[in-house]
């Protein structure tokens, strides 16, 4: 993608739809590809709510006068003629309605937008830039938005990022969350197991996806042992069920693969659990949250190395 890119010409908007299912990385791709540019970036977060004033920029009262609030497309087209390059990524582009992707589908092809709020005024791209507008969507899920051919058409390239292949996702979560690889291989085999599962089963609808595999491991490999010896099957079935039903699926599903006995034998180990007996319960526990966000800055950098 990165030689797709650099192999076309200046003056124009380049279209890259990323599809697959969810938490596959198609965001991080994305977000990590504008970063190997050293380019600036905008996120839209697709919604059936989300106006074209919303993306394109609006008007607003000021201490009585009024002041043109830039959306992430004029944002996008202004960054892009001043350094060269700039990025749009578009989450869900899917849930965006038709009548709101007028401003998309010109951009795309024409490289301009007309302002709905300025009476149309034109905002071009520079014939010395090139603006990266890259949609990310699920295709596959039964009753969602499809993109109107004539939208889709307009995108260059369309891959589908699917999950990686087991050793590739091991390798992803050792490196990512920082845990034991054997941790990684029990959590990366119970995923696969899931996912074979729900396509036969429609009751579980949470699929075991990579990011849930990387925030799994991360989170079990952070915690105290001591937490996770009395505490581990309660974090199993909270962070990878959606509903009791699901979480009922899921723990069958994992018990006859001692996922519970396998993750327990790598996490707390007999010597430590022993050792440690007498701090039992009280030993401190990392909050999910926190082991979440301190990692989410060191994830960019790692995937190009993958
Ligand atoms: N192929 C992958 N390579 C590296 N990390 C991944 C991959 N897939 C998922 N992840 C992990 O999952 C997180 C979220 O992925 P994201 O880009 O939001 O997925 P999507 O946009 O496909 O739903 C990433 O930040 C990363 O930790
Ligand atoms: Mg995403």
């Amino acid at each position: 993608m990165k030689a797709l890119i650099n192999s076309l010409g200046n003056g124009r908007c380049i279209g890259i739809l990323l599809h697959g299912p969810p938490g596959t990385g198609k965001t991080l791709l994305a977000t990590s590809l504008a970063k190997e540019f050293n380019s600036s970036y905008f996120i839209i977060d697709g919604s059936p709510d989300l106006d074209r004033r919303d993306i394109e920029g609006n008007w607003e009262l000021f201490n009585g006068d009024t002041k043109f609030n830039h959306g992430p497309l004029t944002r996008a087209i202004e960054d892009a003629n001043k350094n060269g390059i700039s990025f749009i990524v578009i989450n869900e582009i899917n849930a965006i309605r038709e009548s709101e992707q007028i401003s998309l589908n010109s951009l795309l092809s024409e490289s301009h937008i007309n302002l709905i709020s300025k009476g149309f005024e034109r905002c071009s791209l520079k014939k010395t830039s090139k603006l990266v507008i890259i949609g990310t969507m699920n295709k596959s899920v039964l009753g969602i938005n499809k993109l109107q051919e004539a939208f889709e058409d307009r995108f260059l390239v369309c891959p589908e990022i699917t999950y990686p292949t087991k050793q590739k996702e091991i390798e992803i979560a050792v490196k990512l969350s920082g845990c034991k690889k054997m941790v990684a291989e029990t959590v990366v085999d119970a995923a696969r197991q899931i996912r074979k599962q729900a396509i036969k089963d429609f009751s579980i609808t949470k699929i075991f996806s990579t990011r849930l595999i990387v925030n799994f491991c991360l989170i079990v490999s952070n915690m105290s042992p001591d937490y996770l010896r009395y505490n581990i099957e309660n974090v199993i079935i909270n962070k990878l069920g959606e509903n009791q039903e699901e979480k009922k699926s899921i723990a069958m599903i994992l018990d006859g693969k001692l996922f519970e006995d396998n993750l327990k034998k790598y996490l707390v180990p007999y010597s430590q659990a022993k050792s440690s007996i007498n701090a039992g319960l009280n030993s401190p526990r990392a909050p999910e949250a926190k082991i979440i966000s301190n990692f989410k800055s060191k994830v960019e950098k790692y995937v190009f190395e993958l």
